[in-house]
C-alpha cells in the first residue's frame, strides 16, 4: 500500500505520517528533509542553483545528510521553500522519492505534491489543514521548546510566506489532489486527528 499525505507546514501532516507508517508497519520518508538538505548545501557550499553543475552538486547528499539537527532550523524551512521552486532541484529529488515509493512492501510518504506529482495512483491520499493562526501556534510552542525566541507573529508571517511560495509556484505547487481526502486538525488532538486519518485510509483503500 503507498499512502500519500500533503499539506502546508505545521498542519500537523508529519506527525500523522509518521503515526499511520507505524500503524501500517510501512516504511516513512518526510520529503521535506530531502528539500531542506539541498538549502543546507546550497548555504553551506556557497551554491548557486542557476548553474547545472551547482545544482546537481546541491542535490547529491547521502541518507546520513537526512539526520543532521540543522535540517529542522526555520530558516532552513524557509531556505527550502525558495530552493524547492528549481525544475532542476524537483526534477532530482523526484527520482528518490519515486524509488522510495516503489519499494516492495509499499510506504508513506509526506510533502506538498506527494499525491499530485511523485505518486498520482497512490492507494490513499490525505492532505492535511488547519488554519495558519492554530499552524504559528503549534510551530512557536515547538520552538519555544527548543529555545526559540522568535515572536508570534514573526512564526505566522513567515507561514503565511511559506504559504504563498509553497502555493504560488508553477512546477509542482502545493494543491489538494481532486482524490485526496481532507483532514483539518485545527480543532483536534494528536490522537483524534491520527484516527480521523486511520478512517480516511480505510475508506480510500
Ligand atoms: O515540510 P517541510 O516544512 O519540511 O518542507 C520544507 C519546504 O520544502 C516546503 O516549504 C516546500 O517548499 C518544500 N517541499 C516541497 N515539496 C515537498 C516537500 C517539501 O516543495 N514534497
Amino acid at each position: 500500500m503507498i499512502i500519500a499525505v500533503d499539506g502546508p507546514a505545521a498542519s500537523g501532516k508529519g506527525t500523522i505520517a509518521r503515526a499511520l507508517a507505524k500503524h501500517y508497519g510501512l516504511p516513512y520518508l518526510d520529503t521535506g528533509l530531502l528539500y531542506r538538505a539541498v538549502a543546507l548545501n546550497v548555504a553551506r557550499m556557497g551554491l548557486d542553483l542557476e548553474q547545472e553543475a551547482d545544482a546537481v552538486a546541491a542535490c547529491d547528499f547521502d541518507d546520513a545528510m537526512m539526520t543532521d539537527p540543522a535540517l529542522r532550523d526555520d530558516d532552513v524551512g524557509a531556505m527550502a521553500s525558495i530552493v524547492s521552486a528549481h525544475p532542476l532541484v524537483r526534477a532530482a529529488l523526484m527520482q528518490r522519492q519515486k524509488r522510495f515509493a516503489a519499494q516492495a512492501g509499499g510506504a508513506i510518504l509526506d510533502g506538498r505534491d506527494i499525491g499530485t506529482v511523485i505518486v498520482p495512483d497512490a492507494d490513499a491520499k490525505l492532505f492535511v489543514k488547519a488554519t495558519p493562526n492554530i499552524r504559528a501556534q503549534r510551530r512557536h510552542a515547538e520552538l519555544q521548546a527548543r529555545g526559540g525566541t522568535a515572536s508570534k507573529d514573526r512564526v505566522l508571517a513567515d507561514i503565511r510566506a511559506r504559504d504563498a511560495r509553497d502555493s504560488g509556484r508553477s512546477i509542482a505547487p502545493l494543491v489538494m489532489a481532486p482524490d485526496a481526502a481532507l483532514l483539518d486538525t485545527s480543532f483536534l488532538s494528536i490522537e483524534a486527528s491520527v484516527q480521523r486519518a486511520v478512517a480516511l485510509v480505510e475508506a480510500q483503500r
